[in-house]
């Protein structure tokens, strides 16, 4: 059984990178094999480039586009767990999340009346946002909106998909270098300190339970 973590945001080790990691660790734990990609150093990447490629024989299904991405999207579709994470950005997921979601999903729709998708499965999908904005605000930013779309995009053709939010992250190590009066140091590293390793472990679980229902569906 194998587990695949893909960090969309462009830093390494940090607060996405983190958690994804996490997650993964649960997969470790229930004895998978994993893989853990970062988007962003993987190679150029490139959105849906609408060629079509994907809608004709012989690559019906499968995005043609041979990039830093192609290796990815290989990956997706042959895990038994798939954990996504993006930071929030602008109120949204990023730009490399986006991009992978466009390649995902656009190959594999069909544009056909009698069958939606050229094909479905049955994997455990985990989806985690980090961002400034603490979990309490996400329903109020309409955070939780965006969260939503994308966890059912997944369900209609992906797998069952568990979404899992790091909030109030630490940005920087040394606020004192900006002028970013919107934040508290002080209550950032608080933060960072009690309720950063609580999502941790929270995605550590999350990750174990994932591999746990994979492994009951293939046997
Ligand atoms: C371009 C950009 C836009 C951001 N926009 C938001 C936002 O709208 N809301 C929010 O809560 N955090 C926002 N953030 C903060 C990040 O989501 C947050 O620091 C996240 O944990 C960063 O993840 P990383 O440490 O894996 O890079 C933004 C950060 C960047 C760089």
């Amino acid at each position: 059984m194998k587990a695949i973590a893909i960090n969309c945001s462009p830093r390494v080790n940090q607060n996405t990178d983190m958690m994804v990691s996490a997650a993964l660790k649960g997969c470790v734990e229930a004895g998978f094999e994993t893989e853990h990609y970062n988007l962003y150093q993987n190679g150029r990447f490139t959105g849906c480039l609408s060629c079509f490629g994907c809608k004709r024989a012989p690559h019906e299904g499968e995005c043609i586009v041979n990039d830093g991405m192609k290796e990815i999207l290989t990956a997706i579709k042959e895990a038994d767990v798939v954990i996504f994470g993006t930071p929030n950005y602008l109120g949204d997921v990023s730009a490399g999340f986006r991009s992978l979601f466009e390649r995902l999903q656009f190959s594999n729709l069909t544009y056909q009346k009698e069958q939606r998708w050229y094909n479905t499965y049955d994997k455990e999908v985990l989806l985690i946002m980090s961002s400034n904005a603490s979990e309490e605000w996400y329903d109020q930013l309409s955070y939780t909106d965006v969260l939503k779309k994308y966890k059912m995009a997944f369900e209609s053709w992906l797998g069952h998909t568990e979404v899992l939010i790091a909030g109030n992250t630490l940005q920087v190590d040394d606020y004192s270098k900006y002028n970013w009066t919107m934040f508290d140091p002080e209550k950032k590293k608080e933060s960072r300190a009690k309720q950063f390793p609580k999502d941790l472990e929270k995605a550590e679980k999350s990750g174990l339970e994932a591999a746990g229902k994979a492994a009951s569906k293939s046997r």
